[in-house]
């Protein structure tokens, strides 16, 4: 089969980084077109050079990466430095990227790579949605360029940053509404279930003793990563959320979901960003996603540190 086409939409975040070393390590799998970024985890200027962080310490400077929207489309930024750290990739372990970012805009790649695309291409989208509303609402054309959107976003159960919505789309409501009202062929892949995918020490040494700087770098990016998540969700280790969107790309049969009818909540203050699921959706309100609910978490493991090796 020839590799799946792909964009990856981030905001680099320490468990987008370990999302990104991932699909580098997976070129069978994968053509990168490129990376876009957005304001998220941590302002725009550090998500964009994030990024670029990653693609030299996994020796894929050859992979263009876009700067996208600073903010979201209506709400003022909200970040997740106490999650992510002040640069956003913990405190200071990857140096300044050489590697030039592009000058074209994030929005005006995706529309351009979307509306020439000989073969369509995959979205994995691993922040807030604000680049691909933008795109979305400045050229809906380029739904036809479009194989699948998955997402990491959303929960049916607790939220992260508030009781009830997960920060990715909580950070930007009204663009995950834009995305999610498009039409498009998307996949939730929510906090049900990366809470189900946790760093436990055992994992963390796997990484670690793949005695390369590669896993020696992603291991000391996890040790301190997640754990107010732990804490506040009471999981057994701290979840890992962006690396399951790409490895759902590479091994669906690490997951299980249904077809639902996905809402955004973009009112009021208690539920804004909020994901509703409607698992029984009918003739008027057909399903509009796939709800990722089940996540085989020793298989992501395992996948994540074989294909890490590689780097
Ligand atoms: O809620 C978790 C999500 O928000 C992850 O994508 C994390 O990187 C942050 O962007
Ligand atoms: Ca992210």
């Amino acid at each position: 089969m020839s590799p799946r086409r792909l964009i990856i939409d981030c905001d680099p975040g320490v468990d987008d980084a370990i999302a990104l070393l991932l699909a580098f390590a997976s070129p069978a799998e994968f053509d990168l077109l490129g990376i876009t970024t957005v304001a998220g985890n941590v302002p725009l200027a550090l998500t964009a050079a994030n990024a670029r962080r990653i693609c030299h310490l996994a020796q894929r400077t050859d992979v263009p990466v876009y700067a996208g929207c600073p903010r979201p489309l209506l709400r003022s930024l909200t970040t997740a430095e106490d999650i992510h750290g002040s640069t956003g990739l913990g405190e200071g372990l990857l140096p300044e990227p050489t590697m030039p970012l592009q000058d074209q805009h994030a929005v005006a790649f995706l529309i351009e790579q979307l509306t020439t695309a000989a073969t369509p291409i995959t979205l994995a989208t691993l922040g807030p949605l604000t680049n691909l509303a933008v795109a979305l609402i400045q050229c809906p054309e380029i739904a036809r360029g479009i194989d699948q959107v998955v997402m990491m976003g959303g929960a049916l159960g607790p939220g992260n940053i508030t009781p009830a919505a997960e920060f990715n789309l909580y950070v930007d409501p009204h663009a995950a509404k834009v995305v999610v009202d498009a039409g498009l062929p998307l996949t939730m892949i929510g906090l049900d279930v990366t809470h189900q995918v946790v760093t436990t020490p055992d994992r963390l040494a796997a990484l670690e003793n793949l005695g390369t700087p590669v896993g020696k770098t992603a291991a000391d990016l996890l040790r301190p990563y997640g754990q107010i998540d732990c804490d506040r969700h009471d999981l057994a280790a701290p979840p890992l959320h962006d690396p399951c969107v790409i490895a759902y790309l590479l091994r669906p049969d690490l997951f299980t979901g249904r077809a639902m009818r996905l809402a955004i909540e973009t009112e009021g203050s208690l539920c804004i960003g909020r994901t509703v699921a409607n698992a029984y959706p009918i003739p008027a309100t057909p399903a509009n996603a796939t709800v990722i609910e089940t996540a085989d978490a020793a298989g992501i493991y395992d996948l994540l540190t074989e294909r890490l090796g590689k780097l």
